[in-house]
């Protein structure tokens, strides 16, 4: 029976897509059956991350409105065996979609898959309520700005208002160099105001650029440091205890292994 658990974020752009594809993808290359719903309704482009934008036909609202059958609807990855994929709308706002019936799909389909990752859009208006309203757990992303980080607050805020109280925070697109001049907020400052607990961080990595636009998601190359860092967030995520960032022995990110 499949935990649906839901990527967030208060701004926009800060890496919920990529996190998705590569968590799921990472999930799926240990065995799992894993669903990745599109809940970006208008602007979705988890299929282009993932490559298969060329095969989608149908998308969730046509499912929740009877148009096709949920099989119709999803994509099955070619490569891997349990990576599936549930295209979002592109022809209306999220307003319009049916935000019970969507949750009442997700139910539905929880008996099929190991875990349900529903990519929102950014913010907290009506994609946000229809995929978290869905949701049993959330990650929200945030990157090392100040901006970014006080919408992660108002999130989170959000979602426990909801009655989802399983919050894990990934922090996205660290400069290591940056800290270490002071031109990036350290990682404890941002854990201290994000009352959230981390269970990854991701460098900068502008090999996660390319492998968006080739549609192979960069968790497929585990040698990467962004690779490693997403492999290892699905691997918590199952419960399996891995430390953060076990490649870094000493400098800033040994201050995760303190926390955890
Ligand atoms: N760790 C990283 N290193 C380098 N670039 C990254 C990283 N993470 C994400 N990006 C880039 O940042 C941009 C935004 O990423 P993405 O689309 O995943 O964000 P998003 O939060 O889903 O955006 P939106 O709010 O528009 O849905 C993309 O160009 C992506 O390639
Ligand atoms: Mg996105």
């Amino acid at each position: 029976m499949a935990e649906v658990i839901v990527t967030v974020s208060g701004k926009g752009g800060v890496g919920k897509t990529t996190a998705t594809a590569n968590i799921g993808m990472a999930l799926a290359s240990m065995g799992l059956k894993i669903l990745l719903i599109d809940g970006d309704v208008g602007l979705r482009n988890l299929d282009i991350s993932l490559g298969i934008q060329d095969r989608i036909v149908y998308h969730f609202n046509d499912v929740i409105n009877g148009m096709c059958s949920a099989d119709s609807a999803i994509v099955k990855d070619e490569k891997y065996i349990g990576l599936c994929y549930l295209a979002a709308p592109q022809n209306i706002t999220g307003a319009e979609v049916n935000k019970e019936g969507f949750k009442e799909m997700v139910d539905k389909l929880r008996p099929r898959f190991d875990y349900i990752i529903i990519d929102c859009a950014a913010g907290i208006d009506d994609s946000f309520s229809m995929c978290a309203g869905a949701a049993d757990k959330a990650l929200i992303i945030t990157t090392p700005e100040l901006i970014s980080i006080r919408d992660a607050d108002r999130v989170a805020e959000r979602l426990e208002s909801m009655g989802i109280t399983t919050v894990y925070l990934i922090i996205n697109r660290i400069n290591i160099d940056m800290i270490k001049k002071g031109d990036m907020i350290d990682i404890d400052t941002i854990i201290g105001t994000v009352a959230v607990p981390l269970i990854g961080a991701v460098p900068e990595d502008v090999g996660i650029i390319i492998s968006n636009n080739k549609g192979r998601p960069l968790v497929l190359r585990p040698r990467t440091r962004a690779g490693t860092a997403f492999l290892n967030i699905a691997k918590r995520l199952t419960g399996e205890k891995v430390p953060i960032m076990a490649d870094e022995k000493k400098g800033f990110f040994s201050f995760f292994a303190r926390k955890r």
